[in-house]
């Protein structure tokens, strides 16, 4: 103890003096001494494709930047970079790692970029990255990482990119983001994820980008999402889902952009996009929607760019809402859309079939020549007028012929399962009416089960605020009911 106090005390008055004498050292040490086969330049050591085994001695200690990048290490050892008190990043791609010591980077407070990708590493212990609080940039993809662990990224409360691309993860542990507040893109894709709970997010307001492409979802329920209030973009591409839909009563105004291509969607859930009302970029290539309700397009009310092509578009009556929401959407848009039945119209573009076929005429008619229904053709679904004629030509798709398009099977849509806590009985807890706190999510399942059955999207949830709902009012766009009425 004696020893200790005497110790901490001699180097409280020594450690200054040490500086001073030691800075001028350091200063030529660092300049004369790169490691071999290296390259220094200022405070930043450059080790690149030098087939290091490991890391290399020699390192000035007031080094701010090291890139061992395509090398031959394995291991990361405990206390690896300790002596780099100084150290703001350290790029470690390309690399055989898949041993990393728990306490690999104890030592390097101050380090705010770290990137790990492209190694071999398979697991991570739950407190790797612990000791790094200040880090900003976390780079693990293209690894083999088929577990995280549940503290895994504690404490990084001021991380904004988490790489997580090309691993094998089948499984998000819950509330693992939670202290990563900071966060504002998360990559999540070319794993192996199945599903996702409601707490997978918790934590992540400041969230921007989500990628959860290429992944093994067969159905997304927007309640996964309504943590995520500051989300843009979505990316759901080359998954299976064949549903997606809108279990939670709330209206997502920040996202911008949702990719869905290369999916099996075969139906759109109008109150998806109704809860959307900012969305600006769609993606629905390569599904196999065979028609667009006329509810559902009505709810596109922000899109400035939309994909269709690769999908089974029936070319009935069925395709009329899409095509005249499509002749007077001024945006960017793929229309290359091609005809998959009936069979005499395989492979006919469908704007041009439409034309010239006559097959939405009577639309036509009625938003352009007569506000009433005249024509003996009138249809269910097609007469509605819904869509200010344009004087301009409508745009035809350029000349751009997709595959062989194998026909189109109807398949019955799986009914959807949900987590349990959904089958409680809703009047075990009251309706909360306006929280102040985000209630745990155990509670909330409960309360919003209640609420979703009564309302579908809406403006009644615990993320709710006055400002919201006023925009909702003043939008009057889906006519729902006002929060007051249920309550
Ligand atoms: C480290 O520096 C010493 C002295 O300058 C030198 O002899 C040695 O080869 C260096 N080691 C490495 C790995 O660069
Ligand atoms: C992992 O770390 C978290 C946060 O530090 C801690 O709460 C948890 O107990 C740890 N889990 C294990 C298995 O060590
Ligand atoms: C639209 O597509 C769905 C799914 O394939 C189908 O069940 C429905 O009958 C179609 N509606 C029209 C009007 O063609
Ligand atoms: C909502 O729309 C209806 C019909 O268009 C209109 O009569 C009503 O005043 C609108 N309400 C608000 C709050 O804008």
């Amino acid at each position: 103890m004696g020893a200790l106090l005497w110790d901490g005390r001699l180097r409280h008055i020594l450690f200054p003096l040490l500086l001073l004498l030691r800075a001028p050292l350091l200063f030529s040490f660092g300049e004369r001494t790169c490691p071999n086969s290296c390259r220094c330049e200022g405070k930043t050591v450059h080790c690149d494709s030098s087939g290091f085994l490991e890391v290399p001695e020699n390192i000035s200690v007031g080094c701010q930047g090291l890139s061992l990048r395509y090398n031959e290490l394995h291991t990361l050892l405990p206390y690896q970079f300790a002596h780099l008190s100084q150290i703001l990043w350290i790029y470690l791609d390309h690399n055989q790692i898949s041993t990393i010591d728990s306490r690999a980077f104890q030592g390097v407070r101050r380090l705010k970029e770290l990137i790990l990708s492209s190694n071999r590493i398979t697991s991570l212990h739950n407190s790797t990255f612990h000791g790094i609080p200040n880090l900003r940039s976390l780079d693990l993809s293209f690894n083999k990482l088929e577990i995280l662990q549940p503290g895994q990224f504690h404490g990084l409360r001021k991380l904004q990119n988490l790489h997580l691309r090309s691993n094998g993860l089948s499984n998000i542990p819950i509330r693992v983001f939670l202290e990563c507040r900071s966060l504002e893109f998360l990559d999540l894709g070319y794993n192996r994820i199945k599903a996702l709970t409601r707490t997978t997010f918790l934590g992540l307001q400041r969230l921007m980008e989500l990628h959860l492409e290429h992944n093994q979802f067969t159905r997304i329920n927007f309640f996964l999402f309504p943590r995520l209030a500051n989300l843009r973009s979505l990316y759901l591409q080359w998954n299976r889902i064949r549903v997606v839909n809108q279990g939670l009563p709330w209206i997502w105004y920040t996202l911008q952009k949702l990719d869905l291509s290369g999916n099996e969607i075969q139906t759109l859930d109008p109150a998806v996009f109704h809860c959307l009302p900012n969305l600006q970029v769609l993606n629905l290539e390569s599904n196999k929607l065979s028609n667009v309700s006329q509810e559902a397009v009505s709810a596109w009310i922000s899109l400035t760019s939309i994909s269709l092509a690769g999908n089974m578009w029936d070319c009935g009556t069925g395709i009329c809402p899409i095509v005249a929401w499509l002749r007077n959407f001024r945006g960017s848009k793929d229309t290359t859309m091609i005809c998959s039945s009936p069979k005499y119209m395989q492979g006919e573009k469908i704007m041009e079939v439409t034309r010239n076929h006559a097959i939405c005429e009577e639309t036509d008619y009625v938003l352009t020549e007569t506000p009433l229904p005249t024509l003996e053709l009138t249809s269910e679904g097609t007469a509605e007028p819904t869509f200010a004629p344009t004087t301009s030509s409508p745009p035809m798709p350029p000349t751009n012929t997709l595959g062989p398009l194998s026909p189109f099977r109807p398949r019955p849509i799986p009914h959807p399962t949900f987590p349990g806590h959904m089958s409680k009985n809703p009047r075990d807890s009251p309706v909360r009416t306006r929280p102040t706190h985000i209630p745990p999510p155990e509670i909330e399942h409960m309360t919003l089960h209640k609420v979703v059955v009564q309302l579908g999207c809406s403006s009644s949830n615990p993320w709710w605020d006055e400002s919201a709902a006023k925009r909702v009012r003043n939008q009057n766009k889906t006519s729902a009911p006002s929060f007051k009425s249920i309550t």
